[in-house]
C-alpha cells in the first residue's frame, strides 16, 4: 500500500487515513503490552490473528444488529473502519470474578458473578485507566445520559451474543473490554457505534472444560504459548484451516493479500 498518513499509534494498533472521507485504515502490530506498558514484548503472528478475530467478532454482531466501525479487511494486518471520536471510556461486562475484579474486591478467580456487571474505566494511559462510576461520566459530561443507556444496552446484547458463540466451541467468556465511538449522521446529530477491537487481547476466555486461558492473561502472567491460545481461538471459530502442521499454523492460507 502507498505512505498514508498515520493519525495515531496505540500499544497494539496503528490508525492511518483511509482512502476515502469518513475512513481509517486499523493496523493490527504485533506488539503486546501489559501493566501499562511496563510489560511489553514483540508476539509473532498476533496482530494477523487479532485483525481476523476482530473482523468475525464484528461481523457477526452486525448481523445482530449492532452497529460497528468495520467495513472490511484489506490484508492480513489492516482493515478498513469507519472514523469516530472515541468516547474516552473503556466499557468492561464482567460474567465471572477475574483480574482487577478479584483483586480489587477479594472474589477468587473463577467464581461465576451473582449477575453480569458492567464497569467503566476513563481512557488516560497516564493515570494507568482508573476504574470510575457513572456520576463521574455525567459530571464530566464524558458520555451524555442516553450515550450511556446506548452503550450499556448494546454491551450487554453483546455479551450475551458473545458468551453464546464462545460456548458454541467449548470457551467460557470470563470478561471483556469494549470502546465506543460518535459516528456523524446527516442531521448534525451521532450514532454510538461499537469501536476498536474484540480479540483475545480484550476478552477473558477459557477453556470450558480445562479452564486453561486461551487470551492475553498467557502474556501478562508469563504462561507461554501466547500466540498459540490465540491460534486455537481462531481454529475453534472455524477462521484458520486445520491442515497444518501441528503447531505450526499458516497463517498465510486464511489471507486474501493485497
Ligand atoms: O484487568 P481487568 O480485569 O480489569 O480486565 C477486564 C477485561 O478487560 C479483560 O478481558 C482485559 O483483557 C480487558 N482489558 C483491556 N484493556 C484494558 C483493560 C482491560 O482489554 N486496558
Amino acid at each position: 500500500m502507498s505512505r498514508r498518513k498515520k493519525i495515531y499509534e496505540g500499544k497494539a494498533k496503528i490508525l492511518y487515513e483511509g482512502p476515502e472521507p469518513g475512513t481509517l485504515v486499523q493496523y493490527f502490530k504485533d506488539d503486546a503490552t501489559a501493566f501499562n506498558a511496563q510489560k511489553k514484548a514483540t508476539l509473532d503472528g498476533k496482530g494477523v490473528l487479532n485483525n481476523r478475530i476482530s473482523e468475525y467478532v464484528m461481523l457477526r454482531l452486525s448481523e445482530i444488529g449492532i452497529p460497528t466501525h468495520f467495513l472490511k479487511r484489506i490484508n492480513m494486518r489492516e482493515q478498513l473502519i469507519k472514523k469516530v471520536e472515541i468516547i474516552p471510556l473503556e466499557v468492561i461486562c464482567r460474567n465471572t470474578a477475574a483480574g482487577t475484579m478479584s483483586k480489587r474486591l477479594g472474589i477468587e478467580e473463577g467464581e461465576k458473578l451473582p449477575r453480569t456487571i458492567v464497569e467503566f474505566c476513563l481512557k488516560r494511559d497516564d493515570l494507568g485507566d482508573p476504574l470510575i462510576a457513572e456520576e463521574h461520566i455525567h459530571a464530566f459530561g464524558w458520555a451524555t445520559h442516553a450515550e450511556l443507556d446506548e452503550m450499556i444496552a448494546m454491551t450487554l446484547r453483546i455479551n450475551d451474543y458473545l458468551q453464546g458463540m464462545f460456548a458454541g466451541i467449548g470457551i467460557n467468556l470470563i470478561d471483556f473490554k469494549i470502546e465506543f465511538g460518535r459516528l456523524p449522521d446527516l442531521n448534525g446529530g451521532h450514532e454510538v457505534i461499537l469501536a476498536d477491537e474484540i480479540s483475545p487481547d480484550s476478552c477473558r476466555l477459557w477453556d470450558r472444560d480445562t479452564n486453561k486461558k486461551l487470551d492475553k492473561d498467557r502474556f501478562r502472567r508469563d504462561l507461554g504459548d501466547v500466540t498459540e491460545a490465540y491460534t486455537e481461538v481462531a481454529t475453534r471459530l472455524g477462521i484458520l484451516q486445520l491442515n497444518q502442521p501441528k503447531g505450526k499454523p499458516n497463517l498465510s492460507v486464511v489471507t486474501n493479500e493485497e
